[in-house]
Order: C-alpha cells, then structure tokens, then sequence
C-alpha cells in the first residue's frame, strides 16, 4: 500500500487501520491484509503502563516503529508524533525525518498545527492529522464536537488540514453526523475511531481489539476476542503441568 493507493479508496471501499508496536504483530496483521498500520503512542499506556500517551519520547517512538516495520511487508507504517516532538517547525521536522528513517511511511500529528504540517508537507513526509479528542492534552477523555462551537470548530480545522495537504485524518471520539459532514468535506481519508460508521476507514487499539485489558471496554470499542482470558488459561495449565511434572514430557526432551 502506497498513499496514492490509498488515497484512491475514499469512496470506493473502507480503509483498515490498527495499531501495532512490534515485529510479531506487525507481521501478523500485516500478513492478514491490513491496509495500515499505526505505530500509535498509546503504546505508552499498553506496552510502556503509564497511565496516559503524555510520558511517550521520541526514542520510544522510533524503538517501536524499527520493530514494526521490519514486520509489515504491504501494510502503510505511520508513525506517532509524541507529545513535545512538534514544537516547532523545525523540532517537527528533525524528529519526523528520524521516525522515517526508523521505517515510517508517514507521520501523525495531534491537532491542528498549520506550521509544523507545512513543514513536513514541503519537506515531502506525508501527514495524517488527528482531530476529536486529543490523548496528548486532553484533560478529560470524553466525546468532542457534541456543541456546535466545538463542532464547528473541528470542522474547519479538518478543512483547513485538508487544504494543507494531510492524506488522512484521524476523527477521535466525536458525533457519527460530525465525521459524515468532514468525511464528505475533505479529500483525505478519515479515519475513525469512535466516529461512527460514515468514515473513511476505521482505526482500533491492537490490544483492545484482542481483548487483552479485562475492564476496558468503552462505548466504541468492538472485542473480537478475550485475549485475557486465552492467555490467563495457558499460563494456568502451563503452571499445573510445570508442578505436576507433566511439562517437560519425553516429546518436549532433548535425548
Ligand atoms: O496512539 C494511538 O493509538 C492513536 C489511535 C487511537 C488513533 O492515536
């Protein structure tokens, strides 16, 4: 997948994006046909256990994002920008160049910072914004857009990133009728994540997908599976057959 590709589905089929921060993962997904792949900073919260996206460095970031593109062989590999990387023009730039040379295709970045994305636009590092709720300095994780100012707000700085020339948008956490009216404003690709059906593509946190966190499980997140509790049974069974003596057995011995 190239972003001109990409680009080419708005209106013809949905775009598919998860999250990954490994090789193994990576590999997974990618091989299973997916069109993206975020190497996202909530990796601070699910890989890292901090509480929220605000402790993520660029080290991390660039860490992670080596792991994943050694594994996605088709998927399109974005990188975060984490939270004090794109201060600045020129602070955007030098990181963002570091995340492609770690293996991003492009970059993501929080909010509507016109300078910083018309750096890296000129600088040919393709852009996807991200608009809604905004983990990096959100006090409260809760639905943006739901008052018209805010609303209306949101769509104008979806306008103006389009404009800008960011080939998708990531719409976090605001009204299904709100990410309509971008979506078939803009001519990026919006992505969604609790945004309601009307978006270009759909985009899931891995690990919330698999089911891995028990008591997670906000309104717009779908568990395809309990990871949980499939690991938490074969750690069990590994532990009775470790005590009991029946793991290692002659099968699993080297004679
Ligand atoms: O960091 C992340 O995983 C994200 C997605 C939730 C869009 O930004």
């Amino acid at each position: 997948m190239n972003i001109d590709e990409l680009k080419h589905l708005k209106g013809v089929r949905k775009v598919t994006m998860l999250t990954a921060y490994d090789h193994r993962m990576a590999r997974i997904i990618d091989r299973a046909g997916l069109d993206m792949i975020l190497v996202g900073d909530s990796l601070g919260i699910v890989i890292l256990g901090y509480s929220d996206t605000k402790h993520v460095t660029m080290e991390d970031m660039v860490r992670h994002t080596q792991a994943v593109a050694r594994g996605a062989e088709s998927a399109l590999v974005v990188a975060d920008m984490p939270i004090g990387s794109y201060e600045s023009p020129e602070d955007a730039l030098k990181n963002a160049r570091r995340l492609i040379d770690a293996g991003a295709e492009a970059v993501k970045l929080e909010g509507y910072c016109s300078q910083e994305v018309r750096a890296l636009i000129s600088s040919n590092i393709p852009v996807m914004g991200h608009l809604g709720l905004l983990p990096q300095t959100a006090e409260e994780m809760k639905v943006r857009g739901k008052k018209a100012e805010e609303a209306e707000r949101i769509a104008a700085d979806a306008l103006e990133l389009d404009e800008l020339g960011v080939f998708s948008i990531v719409l976090e956490c605001i009204p299904m009728k709100l990410a309509r009216r971008i979506t078939e404003s803009v001519g990026a690709l919006t992505i969604g994540i609790g945004a309601g059906l009307y978006c270009d593509g759909q985009v899931l946190v891995i690990n919330d997908l698999l089911g891995m966190d028990r008591g997670y499980s906000p309104k717009h997140l779908k568990v395809y599976v309990n990871l949980n509790s499939i690991v938490t049974d074969a750690v069990q069974r590994y532990m009775k057959d470790v005590r009991s003596g029946r793991f290692p057995d002659d099968k699993h011995s080297f004679h």
